[in-house]
């Protein structure tokens, strides 16, 4: 198959091209590395090919459809939740008005499968545990919102336009490939494990906990974390499916594990050898206090379940990475 990637050079994109890679398939990127990485693009190899350019723009994107994938994979989004509620109008330009165009794009250039980046942030607060796909749809912020519109566009498309599509609704994505092939550091991380290896390098000063009187075993906040490789293989397993299946797919990728900020502290002291400085603050709005997924259906329809689950390794794949 030949695989279209926007995003491809970013933190998750790169993952799944290497799998895609690795599954004997054909990708065409596209990223205007505004905060991917031309590191993270496979060099010496002709199945690859890269396109730079910015996939909200008609003349852009008709150029990389005319390459004619036969899927497509978008990981080109805004998608830092705290400040989709402070530019709302940057996320619904990039992530609503820019997928919405390019799905209507799609079927004149004949591609009938489209591979969308959702997210856990679809659910909002977690009224139940561990969630699973029928729980409430309640964004808690607008990132989560443009999520939710591009997956309720993606139902009607699948009935009206016979698209078939896989949503992935990712938990908290961490960790490198663990061979060290993506080299490319995520710019202005937001997410914990980045951020603490931007303590260890030296780029932030410190590590902030907020809240610590949480009603968990240690106090703080618990998430469900991904390996990214995990993720990736996830991937071309959804691809497969729509494919194969003739038929749509909806599913959590999760580990079904939680982990406390204050284990993921400690493991990342551990991993880098020394006391990483911290401080405890109190909560932020906002912040559910846990998130964990029940990746149940993925295993069901896709055969899938996470292997990687010590956040050690999680840790460890990224301090090759950071400490190069
Ligand atoms: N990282 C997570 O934990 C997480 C969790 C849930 C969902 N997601 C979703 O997964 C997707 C990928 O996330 P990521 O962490 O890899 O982010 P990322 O920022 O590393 O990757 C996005 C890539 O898209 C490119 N890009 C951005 N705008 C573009 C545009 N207009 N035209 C062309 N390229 C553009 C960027 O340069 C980057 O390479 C996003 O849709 C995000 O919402 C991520």
């Amino acid at each position: 198959m030949k695989a279209g990637i926007i995003g491809g050079a970013g933190y998750i994109g790169s993952h799944v091209v290497l799998e895609l890679l690795l599954a004997g398939h054909e990708v065409v990127i596209l990223d205007d590395l505004s905060s991917g990485s031309r590191l993270n693009i496979p060099q010496d190899d002709d199945r690859v090919s890269f396109m730079e350019g910015d996939f909200t723009l008609p003349d852009v994107l008709s150029a990389f459809l005319s390459r004619r994938p036969d899927v497509l994979f978008h990981f080109a989004a805004a998608k830092a939740a705290g400040e989709s509620m402070l530019v709302p109008e940057k996320y619904s330009r990039q992530n609503i008005r820019g997928t919405l165009q390019l799905l209507e794009r799609l079927p004149e250039y004949g591609c009938q499968y489209f591979v969308f980046s959702s997210t856990a942030a679809v659910y909002g607060n977690p009224q139940k545990l561990p969630v699973d796909e029928t729980h409430p749809l309640r964004p808690e912020n607008y990132y989560g919102f443009t999520k939710l519109v591009i997956e309720e566009q993606l139902a009607w498309l699948g009935r009206l336009r016979g698209l078939r599509y896989a949503a992935l609704r990712y938990f908290n994505a961490a960790g490198y490939d663990p061979a060290g092939r993506i080299r490319g550091l995520e710019k202005n991380p937001a997410n914990l494990m980045p951020v603490l290896m931007e303590v260890a390098t030296g780029v932030r000063s410190r590590f902030e906990i907020f809240g610590t009187d949480y009603a968990t075993p240690d106090g703080t906040c618990i998430r469900d974390y991904i390996h990214v490789s995990d993720l990736a293989r996830a991937h071309v397993l959804a691809m497969d499916y729509i494919v194969q299946k003739k038929d749509n797919l909806l599913v959590n990728l999760g580990t079904e594990q939680g982990l406390s900020v204050l284990e993921i502290y400690q493991a990342a002291c551990e991993v880098v050898g020394r006391t990483l400085p911290v401080t405890y603050a109190d909560r932020r709005a906002g912040d559910p206090e846990q998130l964990v997924a029940s990746a149940r259906k993925a295993h069901e329809l896709l055969g899938w379940e996470a292997r990687i689950k010590d956040p050690r390794e999680f840790l460890s794949s990224m301090w090759q990475v950071y400490s190069a």
